[in-house]
């Protein structure tokens, strides 16, 4: 299934990393009620964060099941040996930490390739200049808000400054391209990051620590809805 995204409505991906692991196909039909636009997949190695997730074949079991494009976070060192993979398993857009990759550009062009979107993930300390010159081969960026590993963790304040920073360097592209912010967004902070510039929402915690996940994602998106400029 395709992606399509937007740099002007706000997108809700609600991440799967904190849904119950013995019952996902159920807790993606939760969000999808809830009105959901992706569903964000946290990909993790054990080196490159400090963490161990999913793989392949449960992305595929995902695809099988989710009404809504996957959206795969890789957080593993050398991701160009998997790309392939993860295309074929049903990822829809496919993202790459800029700290993980000597040569972004043929990487990108790689995700590419496989028909996915490409996006490039920033931790919260590698600067939004690192993607300047690789404009042309975005299809979207990824701002992390927290280190990457975990979810639950609280929001990083200078996240707010990187956003904005990021969306000045994309003003310069020929094409729009939309960011996405990953990693303590939360009902009292999403109407920031929307007003900095973020218009993909990963949520974690705030969706699947809600006592009802599809309510969660409506409020998230009615709070950064509001927040968009006029
Ligand atoms: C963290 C992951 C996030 C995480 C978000 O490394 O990339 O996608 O699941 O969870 P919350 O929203 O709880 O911070
Ligand atoms: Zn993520």
């Amino acid at each position: 299934m395709n992606a399509s995204l937007s740099t002007t409505a706000v997108q809700i991906a609600p991440s799967v990393l904190s849904a119950d692991f013995a019952h996902l196909g159920r807790d993606v039909a939760a969000v999808e009620r809830g009105g959901a636009d992706l569903i964000h997949v946290d990909v993790m190695d054990g080196h490159f964060v400090p963490n161990i997730t999913i793989g392949v074949p449960v992305v595929k079991s995902l695809a099988s099941v989710a009404t809504r494009p996957l959206d795969v976070h890789l957080m593993i060192e050398q991701p160009d040996r998997f790309i392939d993979d993860f295309a074929r398993a049903g990822a829809a857009m496919i993202s790459v930490h800029v700290e993980t990759v000597p040569h972004l550009q043929r990487t990108l062009a790689l995700i590419r390739s496989t028909g996915a979107l490409a996006g490039a993930v920033l931790t919260p300390s590698t600067p939004a200049i690192a993607l300047e010159d690789v404009l042309d081969d975005l299809d979207f960026v990824l701002v992390m808000s927290v280190n990457p590993g975990f979810s639950g963790q609280s929001f990083i304040p200078n996240s707010l400054d990187k956003l904005r920073r990021v969306a000045d360097l994309l003003a310069r592209s020929r094409r729009p391209i939309p960011i996405e912010i990953d990693g303590g967004v939360v009902l009292d902070n999403i109407g920031q990051v929307v007003e900095a510039g973020a218009r993909i929402i990963v949520a974690g915690n705030a969706v699947y620590g809600a006592p009802d996940p599809a309510a969660a994602v409506a409020a998230l998106r009615a709070a950064g809805t509001v927040a968009l400029p006029r």
